[in-house]
Formats: structure tokens, C-alpha cells, sequence
């Protein structure tokens, strides 16, 4: 195919070439250890591990990296798969409807590193939990008890479940990306779903904090969250809507974070302004309903191409924003409002994250062939005098996808602490090693450099099983443990005794020094 391995290997690791083996391949020196697999039991009760596990986050308990709760996303099911015996035995016979509810969501797992150095899970965990599309979820923020959301304070569940991001006070932000058709499926009004959620995992029972839908954050396809604080001590959350020709979001809270008022913080997600990316005008504008009201209300109003293309019309949108809009009626239909009021609409922005050294923010794009960006790119935004709560930015396109960097389709990203960019990838599985993507075998995990004489360059450090994408890379605090979620493999993986189908699975890879991966001799420092 004209590929030679990378002439000059990233520091810490012998680089791995594309592959269309079925398996989870590692660089020299590193193993994997399965950790939870698709209807394995994860506590005492009974509860299993759901289907297509995502982001992924570890907590450490008492500090340690080698014992913690590990949060895992559980983003759809395959109804393939959607089989009784993956069900826990104390619901016996469940409708397919309880089945679909049940498999995602989020799982709590216990996990630990025996005195072998194999990592494992803990089913005897006390926290060991599921939340599920029949947890109870409050809302916050302007859409709870609004019109807009049919007067409701309350939601049923959570899904769809695909990225998200730590918060400063040890929760978890998870993110409901493509809600609409499990909505439709349970029958169930579309508006109490596409939100972030909060929970707190280490809350066993969900009493102490509830666990919440913060609507301040907007309703849309969401794909992850990133916290920076502002130089005033506010809080920005960084968000993309991975749709094609969709927005990228910052909200900005009122209040300030304090950090000994822990928990309590997470009232900073109920009261705020959020903006969009403005790329043409390297600006954030404000998503203000009576803005919005005005423009859609004007004898001159036309609806943009972009709504046209999601079959808006002038009355829908008058609809959609009455004349006395509220604030309510922006969360709920974010995209529209933002569209209106002049945000870019990008290509499939899914995660986002800050770099530890500048904060600068990355941005996964992953595609849209919709105009010909096969590949993909990784967007960089400098924030004006690098503050989160500027309203002006700079942008460059850092990396782009294809034979020369080797990715494509840019998806889940993480940092480690040298500022090296972790980048998985997700080409759709009907497009896997054919055509224009032969040259990337499955899907796989790529480290970049964002500085020193490697910087942009793309790094191969795992490819994927068949079928598969490689999902939620999180490192723990001594970085000597990455996990990964593998998710959909549909070939034999992972192949343990008794295992009958492929199974998404949540893996920790072992292998490496710990910190400063790449202080070695890359330039950096
Ligand atoms: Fe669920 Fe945008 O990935
Ligand atoms: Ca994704
Ligand atoms: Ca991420
Ligand atoms: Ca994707």
C-alpha cells in the first residue's frame, strides 16, 4: 500500500502499522487486560455491564491508581445482540422495550490491579451501580418546569450515552448524543432527552446528589463536555453537537468556583450564558432568546440553508420561538437558535479537550462527506490572552486526516500531562479497508504531539478489533493505566472461555513508565 513505518517513532513507543487483524493490537511492551464485558455482573445484586460501552473516567478511591471506580458510558444496543441472557437474572423475561432502557446508560465498576499486575473487576463492590433509561433524573436550569419541556421537573432515564468529562468536584458529566431514537422507540417526549447529565458515582444510592439533566448546557446531539476555569474563577464548558454542518458551544457560568464547597459547585451548570463558535468572525456569540424572537419574527426573516436542510420552515421556527421566547425555549432548541444567530456550522464536532500547557482547545471534526471532508480534522482554538471567558479566538486546523497522518475520522481525545493529543478513531465499519480508507485498516488510537519538533505528526499506538471503535481513552493520575472502551466489535472479539458473540468491552492497558510518556528524546522541554 506505500506505507513504511514512521521514521522517527514517538519516544515511548515502537509506533504500530494499520491492520485489519481481529484483535486489539498494542505497541512492544504493552497488554491489555478486559476488565467488563457486555453482560458481565458488576456488583452483588445482579446488575450487568450494558452494550457499547463509551467514555470512560476512573476515580480513584483513597487516592489510590491502583484501585478505583470507573465510570463507563453505555451509548446504544445493537438489537442483534439484545438477548435475555445479558439481562440480569432478577429481571426475568423483560419486554424489548426494558431490554433496549436497560443495556445503556452508564455502569459504576470497581476495579482493581491484583499483586500479579492484572487489572480486574471488583463484583463484591459496595458502588458498584448501573444508571439506566429508568433512573430517576431531575432537570435544572431554565428548561425545568418551562413550557418549552411541557412543565416538567423531572425526567425518566438516560441514553445514548456517548462522551463527556470529569467535573473540578469529582462528578461525572456525561453526554446524551443521538436521544431521538430511543425516545421514539419508548414512546417517550424527545425534549426530556439530547442533555448532559450529571451523576455522582461515588453516591450509592442516589439520595445525597440526585442525579440531574443541567439544561443551561443546551439540548443537541452531545458529544462531550471540557471544563477550563476562567481568569475571573468562572467555569467554561467546552461542547461540540456531532451532526453534520453543527455548532461548537461554550457556556460560561454567573457564579465562581470555589473548590471547598465541592459538590455544591455543581450549581455553577444551572446558571449561566452559553455562546457558539462564530469561525468566520473568530468570535462566541450569545445565544439570547429575545434575539433569537426578534430575527425569526421579522417580515424579512429566511430560513438558513443549514434548518432547511433539517426541514425548518418559517412557521416552525416562529413556532419553536414564540414572540416572547424565554430563555427556556433556547435550551431546548439550541441548534436552531444558534443557526439564527450566526454560528458556524462545522463538520461533526465531537470531543473537545484544553491542553494542560496552553489552554488551547482541541476539537475532534470528525468528517462530512456531505462536502468532500472524507478524513476529517483536529481544530485548534487560542482563546484571546488564552482566557476561556474571552469572546474572540484564533483557530488553525492542528492535524488532518488521511494517508499522510495516517487517522481518520478523528473522535474521543485525551490528554496526557506532556501535552500529547490521544486521538481515536471512527470510520464507519461499512467503509473499513476499502476505497478511500484502505490505507487505514480498523479503526485505531493515535498519539500527537501539540509541541516540540514531533508536533501535529500522528503516531499509531493501537488498532482495533474488526468492527470496532475505539472508544473513552482515560488515564489514571500516575499514568501507568490507559483505558479504553472497545466498542461494537462485531467478529469474534474478545473471545474469552464461554464468550458466543463479540462483545464490547472496557479494557486497561498496561505498560507503561508512568509520568511524562514522552520524556525521552522527541524534543520536548
Ligand atoms: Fe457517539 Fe459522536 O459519537
Ligand atoms: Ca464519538
Ligand atoms: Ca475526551
Ligand atoms: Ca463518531
Amino acid at each position: 500500500l506505500g506505507l513504511t513505518p514512521k521514521a522517527k517513532p514517538h519516544a515511548f513507543f515502537k509506533p504500530i502499522m494499520p491492520t485489519l487483524e481481529d484483535e486489539l493490537i498494542l505497541p512492544d511492551g504493552f497488554s491489555y487486560d478486559i476488565l467488563a464485558a457486555y453482560g458481565d455482573v458488576i456488583n452483588p445484586k445482579g446488575d450487568t455491564f450494558g452494550f457499547n460501552c463509551d467514555f470512560t473516567i476512573y476515580f480513584p478511591i483513597k487516592g489510590s491508581n491502583e484501585r478505583g471506580l470507573l465510570w463507563v458510558n453505555l451509548e446504544y444496543i445493537n438489537d442483534k445482540y439484545m438477548k435475555q441472557q445479558y439481562m440480569p437474572l432478577f429481571m426475568p423475561n423483560s419486554s424489548e422495550d426494558t431490554m433496549q432502557r436497560y443495556h445503556q446508560g452508564g455502569a459504576i465498576i470497581e476495579v482493581y490491579r491484583d499483586k500479579s499486575g492484572k487489572w480486574k473487576m471488583d463484583t463484591s463492590s459496595k458502588y458498584a451501580r448501573r444508571i439506566t433509561g429508568f433512573t430517576p433524573f431531575e432537570l435544572t436550569g431554565p428548561a425545568a418546569g418551562s413550557s418549552a419541556i411541557g412543565g416538567k421537573t423531572t425526567a425518566i432515564g438516560t441514553w445514548a450515552n456517548c462522551s463527556g468529562g470529569m467535573t473540578f468536584w469529582n462528578t461525572v458529566l456525561s453526554c446524551e448524543e443521538n436521544f431521538e431514537t430511543q425516545a421514539r422507540k419508548s414512546n417517550l417526549p424527545s425534549e426530556h432527552y439530547g442533555w448532559v447529565i450529571e451523576v455522582d458515582p461515588f453516591d450509592v444510592d442516589d439520595q445525597t446528589f440526585k442525579p440531574r439533566k443541567h439544561t443551561a448546557l443546551g439540548r443537541f446531539n452531545h458529544e462531550n463536555t471540557c471544563m477550563g476555569i476562567t481568569k475571573s474563577g468562572r467555569i467554561a464548558v467546552y461542547m461540540g453537537d456531532d451532526k453534520q454542518n453543527a455548532c461548537v458551544y461554550k457556556y460560561i457560568s454567573n457564579g465562581k468556583y470555589e473548590a471547598g464547597k465541592g459538590k455544591e459547585n455543581s450549581k455553577l451548570l444551572e446558571d449561566g450564558s452559553l455562546y457558539v463558535a462564530s469561525f468566520a468572525q473568530g468570535r462566541w456569540i450569545k445565544l439570547d432568546a429575545t434575539e433569537v424572537s426578534k430575527r425569526v419574527h421579522d417580515s424579512k426573516f429566511s430560513v438558513p440553508a443549514v434548518l432547511k436542510m433539517r426541514d425548518q420552515t418559517v412557521q416552525s421556527l416562529r413556532a419553536m420561538f414564540p414572540a416572547n421566547a424565554t430563555q427556556a425555549h433556547v435550551m431546548v432548541n439550541t441548534h436552531e437558535a444558534a443557526i439564527i444567530l450566526g454560528g458556524t456550522p462545522t463538520d461533526r464536532p465531537e470531543d473537545l479537550e484544553i491542553s494542560p500547557f496552553d489552554n488551547s482547545i482541541f476539537i475532534a471534526h470528525t468528517n462530512n462527506a456531505a462536502h468532500g471532508n472524507i478524513h476529517g480534522h483536529i481544530t485548534r482554538i487560542f482563546e484571546k490572552e488564552d482566557d476561556f471567558e474571552s469572546m474572540e479566538f484564533m483557530f488553525e486546523i492542528f492535524a488532518a486526516g488521511g494517508r499522510q497522518s495516517g487517522f481518520s475520522a478523528p473522535d474521543n481525545l485525551t490528554f496526557d500531562s506532556d501535552a500529547n493529543l490521544w486521538v481515536v478513531t471512527d470510520m464507519s465499519e461499512s467503509n473499513i479497508g476499502k476505497g478511500v480508507y484502505e490505507w487505514h485498516g480498523n479503526n485505531g488510537l493515535f498519539v500527537l504531539p501539540t509541541h516540540g519538533q514531533n508536533t501535529g505528526e500522528a503516531f499509531q499506538f493501537a488498532s482495533g478489533p474488526v468492527g470496532s471503535e475505539l472508544t473513552g481513552p482515560w488515564f489514571t493520575a500516575d499514568e501507568k493505566t490507559l483505558f479504553l472502551a472497545v466498542q461494537h466489535p462485531s467478529a469474534t472479539w474478545p473471545r474469552r472461555k464461554g464468550d458466543v458473540d463479540p462483545l464490547p468491552s472496557v479494557v486497561a492497558i498496561n505498560g507503561f513508565k508512568g509520568n511524562n510518556l514522552d520524556k525521552g528524546n522527541n524534543g520536548n522541554k
